[in-house]
């Protein structure tokens, strides 16, 4: 079988770091299980246009690897050319870049690596929400440029502790999120989710589920969110759904960055509507130079805690999502059964009911 993978590229921290294992250089650890039976492996960064790599090996790939750090877009148009494709790997978790519905209709499998990297996301988000609450990245700025004033940082700087924070989407990262919340002391603990919570783990997490977007995030001073990308996430945070957040409440996104209207959330943030807004996903990746999120500075200069798409691809998620990928293959060569949480599309359907009300 000719199998692809569009990963990143390491350059020379792939080559000092073998444990990146999800670049191109070191291929997911994957060439010589692969190649040890026989398979073909392609392995590409280039992704983007008809005349990229993945546009041009997908045409009689069997099975396409792909990360959501350095998404391979495979629309219906690029499906139905994939006249071999029988099977999508996402090495991590997010299948938002494959059209799921189009792999519905097209009785192409979506699989990816559940629960690999949600420890990693849900500490991004805990530290998302202290650096921007505790108003971090401009007091850092302000001695690395040699300057000292207390007061400018403190004017702009509060506690985690007695704040009202929730969370859109309560799944494997969401409850991670709550349960690493609790000792900090919130005043409550909120989320949204049509998929409830058992109510012996809302107790345990200490959460009250909120009926209504808009109602939770009006109760908000910091909101985050966690559920994937589909037709009922896209674009949801934008100009109106913005003005039933607090004022000056602050919002942490590391699902997905579509789920947020790009230049609705810095025009908020420049306006201090918003008093901050950190994530590490973008609409498009990777994001452009003169995208709004990467200078957007709330009026006291702070409140971007942007990074690159990192946080779950730590060196330790990077291990469980290659060793869970090759799991992946091996179940599907030797025929056997997926573990049912992996699989986001079976064959004609969706698996997972994380993907929107269906
Ligand atoms: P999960 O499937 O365990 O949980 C997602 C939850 O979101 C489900 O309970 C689902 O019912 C809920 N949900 C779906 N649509 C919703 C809506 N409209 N409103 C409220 N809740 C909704 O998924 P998990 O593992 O928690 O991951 C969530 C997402 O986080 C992934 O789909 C991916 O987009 C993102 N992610 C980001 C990473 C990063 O590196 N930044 C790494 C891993 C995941």
């Amino acid at each position: 079988m000719k199998v692809l993978a569009v990963l990143y590229n390491g350059f020379k921290a792939a080559k000092a770091e073998p444990r990146l294992l999800g670049t191109v250089e070191n291929e997911l650890g994957l060439r010589s299980f692969l190649e040890s039976r026989g398979h073909e492996y392609i392995v590409t960064s280039s992704k983007d246009g008809p005349n990229s790599d993945f546009q041009k090996h997908i045409a009689d790939a069997d099975i396409l690897i792909t990360t959501p750090f350095h998404p391979g877009y495979l629309t219906r148009d690029l499906m139905n050319k994939a006249k071999n494709l029988k099977v999508c790997v996402t090495a991590g978790v997010g299948s938002d870049h494959i059209d799921l519905n189009a792999a519905v209709d097209n009785k192409l499998q979506v699989l990816e690596v559940t629960g690999s990297n949600v420890v990693s996301v849900a500490e991004q988000v805990l530290m998302s929400m202290l650096v921007l609450v505790r108003n971090f990245v401009p007091a850092n700025e302000m001695v690395r440029r040699g300057d000292w004033n207390v007061a400018d940082i403190a004017q702009n700087a509060f506690d985690l502790e007695g704040k009202t924070i929730g969370t859109i989407g309560a799944g494997r990262i969401g409850q991670r999120v709550l349960s690493r919340l609790q000792p900090f002391n919130p005043k409550e603990l909120l989320y949204y989710d049509y998929n409830a919570l058992a109510p012996e783990t809302e107790k345990a997490l200490t959460a009250r589920r909120v009926d209504d977007v808009k109602d939770l995030v009006s109760q908000c001073d910091v909101v985050t969110i966690n559920a994937p990308l589909h037709e009922g996430t896209r674009g949801l945070i934008n100009k109106d759904m913005l003005k039933h957040f607090k004022p000056g409440s602050w919002l942490v996104n590391t699902a997905r960055g579509a789920i947020c209207e790009a230049e609705d959330v810095a025009a908020a943030v420049r306006s201090g509507q918003l008093r901050g807004y950190a994530g590490d996903v973008w609409n498009v990746q990777p994001a452009p130079k003169d995208h709004p999120w990467r200078s957007m500075v709330n009026p006291l200069g702070g409140g971007n805690g942007m990074t690159p798409h990192y946080s779950g691809t730590t060196l330790d998620a990077q291990i469980r999502y290659a060793e869970g990928t090759k799991e992946i293959l091996e179940n599907y060569f030797d025929g056997k059964p997926q573990e049912p949480a992996n699989v986001i599309v079976g064959v004609g359907k969706y698996e997972s009911s994380s993907y929107g009300q269906r």
